[in-house]
């Protein structure tokens, strides 16, 4: 059974804790230890998962025997213990985006491929059964060629202005939310991106004192010829139904796919909350019929991804047969992260970029 330790235990590093907690339970992983450089955080996480405590990374990894970890430190903040961590032969889950720069990804490849560990992205939206679903008939050719497509993934402004301001400005709404849909729309068409133009904006979160693109818009044209714009933003208003509203369209020479991937069909109005809709494919606490605690969906199942590999690498399988399973492995991270370094580039040039 693997031992893993996860760095940066913040809001979704949670998630993290949630599912290897879970699978600790059913004896397919041990969650040995954690790490946080902000002392609260860590003895709370510490204290409520029953698991050792680090300011930091590398003590823990001197310290205690993993064979694993996994990273959801911000952002801009993933390079470093993932080559820390694969230089001691680790395997590794990391958050998206996986850097972001195309140099951090390259290290980071090369790294893990020298120690001869997996290196694992979360992309969570490869796992949404609706995802799967379209993937799948894209892939059977059932819309002919993908001529054109739209997605469209925004957030509630209290995301990067109440939840993380003090890093929100190393990220955007590109690294941020649209490296999943990069990522996404290369798995479905099995194409790389080839080249990109981009618009943005700043003025919302400026004037909040938050030094990011509130809004990007990206046409991103394929290898393959499909040509995708990516709506990008985390500026809805608070009150909005979610804090998340996402979607996607493909349109091909035979047909076309579309899906809400936020508004799910329930929709509920209370009096203090006022309307909201749920997306419970996503993350879902329910109880199980103990009446324990139980998480699912497919951001905990792309999570619960990682053990499953480990598992399937100590059976003798090998990362390179991984590479054409579902799971997001470090090349993927690279050709998503390449997209988001030619948006930004056309955000800062005006012109077109090659990815
Ligand atoms: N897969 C998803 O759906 C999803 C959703 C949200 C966020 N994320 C990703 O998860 C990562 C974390 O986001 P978040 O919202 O949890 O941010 P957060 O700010 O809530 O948490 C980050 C944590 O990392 C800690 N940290 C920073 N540097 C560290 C270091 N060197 N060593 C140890 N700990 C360190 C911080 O103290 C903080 O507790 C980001 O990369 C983000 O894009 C993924």
């Amino acid at each position: 059974m693997k031992k893993i330790a996860v760095i940066g235990v913040g809001r979704f590093g949670t998630n993290l804790l949630n599912t290897f907690s879970q699978l600790s339970r059913q004896g397919r992983c041990q969650l040995v230890a954690i790490c946080d450089i902000n002392p609260e955080t860590l003895k709370r996480q510490s204290e409520k998962y029953g698991v050792r405590g680090y300011l930091d990374y590398r003590e823990m990894l001197q310290k205690e025997k993993v064979d694993a970890v996994a990273i959801a430190t911000p952002d801009p903040f993933h390079r470093e213990p993932v080559l820390y961590a694969a230089g001691l032969g680790k395997h590794i889950f990391v958050e998206k985006p996986m850097d972001t720069t195309v140099e951090g990804c390259l290290e980071m490849i090369q790294a893990c491929e020298n120690n001869r560990v997996l290196l694992q992205v979360d992309f969570h939206k490869r796992f949404d059964p609706y995802h799967r679903e379209i993937a799948r008939n894209v892939r059977e050719g059932k819309i002919g060629r993908v001529e054109y497509g739209y997605v469209h993934m925004e957030d509630r402004i209290e995301v990067p202005w109440k939840w993380f301001p003090g890093w929100a400005p190393r990220s955007s709404p590109v690294w941020f939310l649209g490296i999943h849909f990069f990522d996404l729309i290369r798995w479905i068409i099995g194409s790389d991106g080839k080249r990109v133009y981009a618009t943005g904006k700043k003025w919302k979160l400026k004037s909040l004192g938050i030094d990011t693109y509130d809004a990007v818009s990206a046409m991103v044209e394929f290898q393959n010829g499909a040509a995708v714009t990516f709506d990008l933003s985390w500026i809805l208003p608070e009150k909005f139904e979610a804090i998340v509203n996402q979607g996607l369209r493909l349109v091909g020479e035979n047909g076309m796919i579309e899906c809400d991937t936020q508004d799910r069909g329930t929709r509920v109005c209370f009096e203090k909350e006022g309307v909201m809709t749920y997306n419970l494919g996503f993350l879902s606490e329910g109880r199980n019929k103990f009446g324990q605690i139980e998480y699912s969906g497919y951001g905990i199942e792309s999570i619960a991804d990682f053990v499953y590999n480990l598992e399937y690498l100590d059976k003798g399988g090998s990362v390179a047969e991984l590479a054409n399973t579902i799971s997001g492995l470090g090349r993927d991270g690279l050709e998503a992260t390449k997209i988001a370094v030619a948006v930004h580039r056309s955000l800062e040039t005006g012109q077109l970029q090659e990815v």
